[in-house]
């Protein structure tokens, strides 16, 4: 039987249906409140508004749980590869042994960028950044790859294309950058492990692939997978909903990925921590700083709008940096400072009172630093780990027939209507 909520407003009364997910998290539909009162909602950062029904991911911010597609994060980040989670985020079940070989075939396949794109990024100036490269070709991709016959054709392909060639773009964007010869993928290596090569492979020095390296690597991409409506998911279901190409709406969740209050934390967070370093090592120092409302300085991996708890991904984040970083047999100064400066930051009044546990960021930039991934590219790495998630949120709109057209309402507090004044009779001072 369905639930409603009341709402009084002007001496009526006005009811609205209570929708139930299927792990009992509830929301009032008031998809017809301003047709039937007049009214509109206010939630800046859209804090308490649902913008879709989804049953891809499930986040318990309380009780610090991830799911995807019902399956804990803990499950597969344990015994999964990062093309087996691709496929169940994006169509909804595991792959059976022939489906995953035929996927991984598939990505192979296509895993080629044009040679006409090198042009390009050669020509973009030595200082950009590694985000503003990748937004630019994502969405230049579809100069490249035309039409296809059927919209379902076009989805398939366009879906692999992307997924393929992403790393390949991500890792010829650091050869160039680097003034290197670029290295191709090669069909014998695994998604993962043809990243490594095509990152740290050179003509002078064969890049040895190590089997550890590899699976953290999967797991650090599966951890990033996808996290249901967050700021850059949102912009690929918004850009998406104006029925653009799938290319340009990733090429947008991109771009709002690069910011350091979402994905660019993870950047954020070895700067802040280096320039602890730098400034003798005093966190507590910091620490402070991120209480004074005055210093707009922040905890760069630290908080969370849905975790009030400890992040699930952190705490594994946390246990393979070890891992890694003992694999290697690396001592990163970085690493116990971050492991101090987390055990402080709990046991301070201001962090407790707020909630604020380390999130997916904090740990995982000492991983990627000990693999050798350049700073600046922290972010790309979690853009290609959370293409998938883009993938399969922008599907599910796309697979409604009834997908709207997102489009919020504001309430405006500009002038109220004035005349216009010709500019020979406005006030010359
Ligand atoms: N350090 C100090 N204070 C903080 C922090 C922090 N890291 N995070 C939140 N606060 C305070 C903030 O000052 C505010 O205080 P007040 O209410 O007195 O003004 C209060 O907590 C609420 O902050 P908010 O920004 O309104 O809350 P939010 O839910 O939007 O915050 C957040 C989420 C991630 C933007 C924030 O915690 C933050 O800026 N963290 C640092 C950046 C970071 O690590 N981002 C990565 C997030 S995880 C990766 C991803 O999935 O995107």
């Amino acid at each position: 039987m369905t639930e409603y909520a009341k709402i009084e407003f002007e001496g009526k009364i006005y009811e609205f249906p209570i929708i139930v997910g299927s792990e009992g998290e509830k929301a009032i539909d008031i998809s017809n409140l301003r047709q039937m009162t007049g009214l509109i909602t206010l939630d800046p950062g859209y804090a308490n508004t649902g913008s879709c029904i989804s049953s891809i991911t499930f986040m318990d911010g309380e009780k610090g749980i991830l799911r995807y597609r019902g399956i804990p994060i803990e499950e597969l980040a344990e015994h999964s590869s990062f093309i087996e989670t691709t496929y169940l985020l994006i169509n909804g079940r595991l792959p059976t042994r022939d489906e995953l070989n035929q996927t991984s075939i598939l990505f192979n396949d296509h895993s080629l960028v044009h040679e006409d794109m090198q042009i390009f990024y050669q020509n973009f100036p030595r200082a950009s950044h590694p985000m503003g490269i990748l937004s630019a070709m994502v969405n230049a991709l579809r100069s490249f790859y035309p039409e296809l016959q059927t919209i379902e054709e076009e989805i398939n392909i366009t879906v692999t294309r992307l997924l393929s060639k992403v790393r390949t773009m991500a890792a010829m964007s650091y050869k160039i950058s680097r003034g290197h010869k670029v290295v191709y993928p090669r069909p014998d290596l695994s998604y993962c492990a043809n990243f490594l090569n095509m990152m740290f492979d050179t003509p002078v020095k064969h890049y040895d692939i190590d089997e550890d390296l590899v699976k953290a690597l999967n797991t650090f991409w599966i951890l990033h997978a996808d996290h249901e409506q967050n700021c850059s998911t949102s912009a690929v279901r918004l850009v998406g909903s104006g029925r653009v190409n799938l290319y340009a709406a990733i090429s947008a969740g991109i771009a709002a990925l690069w910011g350091p209050l979402h994905g660019g934390a993870n950047q954020a967070v070895i700067e802040m921590l280096s320039d602890i370093q730098e400034d003798g090592g005093n966190y507590h120092r910091a620490i402070e700083r991120a209480k004074d409302k005055k210093d707009p300085f922040r905890l760069m991996g630290f908080g969370h709008r849905v975790y009030k708890s400890y992040d699930p991904r952190a705490k594994i984040m946390k246990k393979m940096c070890h891992k890694v970083l003992k694999k290697l047999h690396i001592t990163d100064p970085l690493l116990n400072m971050a492991k101090e400066l987390e055990a402080a930051a709990l046991k301070d009044d201001y962090f407790i009172e707020y909630n604020l546990y380390p999130n997916v960021d904090f740990y995982s930039g000492i991983i990627l630093r000990a693999m050798g991934i350049p700073t600046n590219m922290f972010t790309v790495m979690f853009a290609i780990g959370r293409l998938p998630g883009w993938i399969a949120q922008w599907k599910e709109g796309a697979d409604d027939p009834k997908w709207k057209l997102g489009r919020p309402r504001q309430i405006y507090t500009g002038p109220k209507k004035t005349q216009y004044i010709p500019i020979d009779k406005r006030c010359t001072q």
